[in-house]
């Protein structure tokens, strides 16, 4: 029977869930593998908190470089997540010549290209599969499932706190502050929540999909990426009204040879499969050139599902012992990222209009001046000579020419405050 020593650094959620994950389906493990995975040690700050858990004298620690200098370790889990000592001490893991896994997505956005390659030069693996939508296995579906394919496009609600705010907001009219505090009470928000509702965290795991089914460099800084604090329940009653769903979506695909890579809320017809994923739930629709569409869903935090994911790559680590390993993110693309400006899609506006004749053929004048075709217009409510809201649906309009439109509309005299702009999904023409 072969053995793999582990060493965990960072006891918290996830680390408690990977520890419980090992310790409860050991024999499991060890049936289906033939591997004993072995905690050998446990680093944190805090080594007095009761976590529930039984361990043996001696193995939690507080010094993470204790499991690092320790020869009989093979693995490193880190799982203390942000920018800070996370990446000395997976840089220092690697050095050594040991495996690490990670659920650290904030890092491997920012410096994954650094990490990786040192992983590759000393010949090691870095997981990170539980750094993508917590437990649904995302990272081996395209890095392995689905690897015959070109991947056409990637469409995925991957972050549990902002669809559980645009879910209660939507179904529940309850308030975004209360809904974002419910989701930090629940333990799924980031540390500091503008990471969640902002769309950072969002964006940190979009970039780790794209450098994988593009094949490019880790480019995180070049993804746009918009949050959901501005979403009002107005918009969600119009959005509903008009038979969509507002949903944070993380969008990367291929347009004329050029990867998309962005961030932003996004009208879902209701009908669609990706709709219906409500509450802390993640869903990512894949689509490849072979396969065809394809739809994944689950937890995407907490301590059980990410933990989950971190015990895969252990496994998966612990098998190919003695193999040589590729690097799971080794760019070899070329392909260009798309600017924002140059992206098509069908869009939603809400003006706030002076509600009197001629406001609506200045409204739509505009709009034509810059190309943009208008599917349909509704003024909501009639008060004459007062401010109503003018909600716009168009065709397929390029992103440049809606920024030029709009930004005269909302100069206009019988316009006021800010409009409100939203991609659509649908039937594109
Ligand atoms: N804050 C994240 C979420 C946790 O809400 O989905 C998992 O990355």
């Amino acid at each position: 029977m072969q053995t793999t020593n582990i060493g965990i650094i960072g006891f918290g959620t996830v680390g408690s869930g990977t520890v419980r994950i090992i310790l409860e389906n050991s024999d499991l493990i060890k049936e289906r593998t033939g591997i004993k995975l072995n905690i050998k040690g446990i680093a944190d700050l805090d080594i007095k908190t009761d976590r529930g858990i039984k361990l043996p004298k001696g193995t939690l620690v507080s010094d993470a470089n204790k499991l690092i200098e320790d020869p009989e370790i093979d693995i490193i889990i880190e799982l203390i997540g942000g920018t800070g000592p996370a990446k000395d001490l997976i840089l220092a893991a690697i050095d050594k010549g040991k495996h690490v896994v990670t659920a650290n997505k904030a890092l491997l956005a920012t410096d994954g290209n650094e990490l990786f390659s040192a992983a590759q030069t000393k010949g090691v693996y870095l997981g990170f599969e539980a750094s993508v939508a917590g437990g649904i296995p995302i990272i081996k579906v395209l890095k392995e499932g689905l690897s015959a394919n070109r991947i056409l496009s990637v469409y995925g609600i991957i972050n549990g706190t902002s669809n559980y705010i645009l879910t209660r907001m939507s179904e529940e009219k309850v308030d975004f502050d209360a809904a974002l505090k419910e989701a930090q009470e629940l333990g799924y928000a980031e540390a500091d929540p503008t990471f969640d509702i902002e769309g950072i965290d969002t964006a940190h795991k979009l970039a780790l999909i794209s450098s994988l089914v593009y094949g490019i460099p880790l480019s995180y800084e070049k993804i746009y990426c918009e949050g959901i604090s501005k979403i009002s329940t107005l918009d969600i009653e119009f959005a509903a009204e008009l038979g969509y769903k507002i949903k944070l979506l993380a969008i990367t695909k291929i347009s004329d040879g050029d990867v998309e890579m962005r961030v932003h809320p996004t009208m879902v017809p209701v009908n669609y499969m990706i709709a219906k994923v409500d509450g802390v739930f993640n869903a990512i629709y894949v689509e490849g050139d072979a396969v065809g569409e394809t739809l994944y869903y689950g937890r995407g935090a907490g301590d059980m599902p990410t933990g989950s994911a971190v015990v895969s790559d252990i496994i998966d680590i612990a098998m190919k012992k003695g193999s040589s390993y590729h690097d799971p993110l080794r760019p070899y693309g070329n392909a260009r990222i798309k600017s924002i400006d140059d992206i098509e899609s069908n869009y939603y506006f809400r003006f706030t209009a002076l509600d009197k004749p001629g406001v609506l053929s200045r409204v739509s004048g505009i709009l034509g001046s810059h190309g943009i075709s208008i599917a349909s217009v509704i003024q909501k409510g009639r008060r004459e000579g007062e401010a109503v809201p003018l909600v716009v649906l168009t065709h397929k309009s390029r992103e440049s020419n809606v920024k030029k439109a709009i930004s005269e509309i909302d100069g206009l005299d019988v316009v006021s405050g800010s409009s409100v702009v939203m991609r659509v999904e649908g039937d594109e023409d």
